[in-house]
């Protein structure tokens, strides 16, 4: 498996905890972490696996250093590439717009890059997500205000699906 980048913006602190246990899960060798707020296209250019991680802000609002790194994508070649999007979001107070965030980052990259890592919404509570196509969720939900117990063991599955599938 050719190194993976994960890409992570992160107001609170949730996202960036995530980011480092994944990468300590896959192996420091494997793995280079970039906060989004600091990242450039010139740093992710020759990477071939994304992780990107992204909160949900507002009612249904991509995290602030997402936002205006965002269109930065729009130069960046991704032909051949594979990412994977995982989100933070509370499905309890914002069940309406639960990881509404990673279907921003989806919509921007999702008809030059593969996507890969889709997560069924089963054993999830929410009234609706953006983030939901196709009847799946584009990436994997975490919410680490409401269910923190179960974050390490979505993350492990995810992992397992995902790891197999990168370039
Ligand atoms: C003011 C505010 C607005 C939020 N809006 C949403 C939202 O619309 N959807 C959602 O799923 N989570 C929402 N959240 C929850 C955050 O996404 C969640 O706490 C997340 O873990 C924060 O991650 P971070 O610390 O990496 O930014 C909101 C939280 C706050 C405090």
């Amino acid at each position: 498996m050719e190194k993976i980048a994960i890409l992570f913006g992160s107001s609170t602190g949730n996202t960036e905890s995530v980011a480092e246990a994944m990468a300590e899960k896959i192996g420091s060798d494997n793995v280079d972490l970039f906060n989004v707020a600091e990242a450039s296209v010139d740093d992710l250019a020759d990477y071939k696996n994304f992780i990107l991680g992204a909160s949900t802000w507002g009612v249904g609002d991509l995290q602030d250093d997402w936002d205006e790194f965002l269109s930065s994508f729009a130069e960046m070649d991704f032909a051949g590439k594979k990412v994977a999007l995982y989100g933070l979001g509370d499905s309890m107070t914002y069940a309406d717009s639960f990881v509404d965030g990673m279907k921003q980052i989806y919509d921007e990259i999702s008809d030059k890059a593969e996507v890969i890592g889709a997560v069924d919404t089963d054993g999830y509570n929410f009234d609706e997500s953006a983030s939901v196509v196709d009847g799946k969720f584009i990436g994997l939900p975490l919410d680490e205000d409401n269910e923190d117990d179960l974050t390490e063991s979505r993350v492990d599955a995810w992992l397992e699906d995902i790891l197999g599938k990168f370039n």
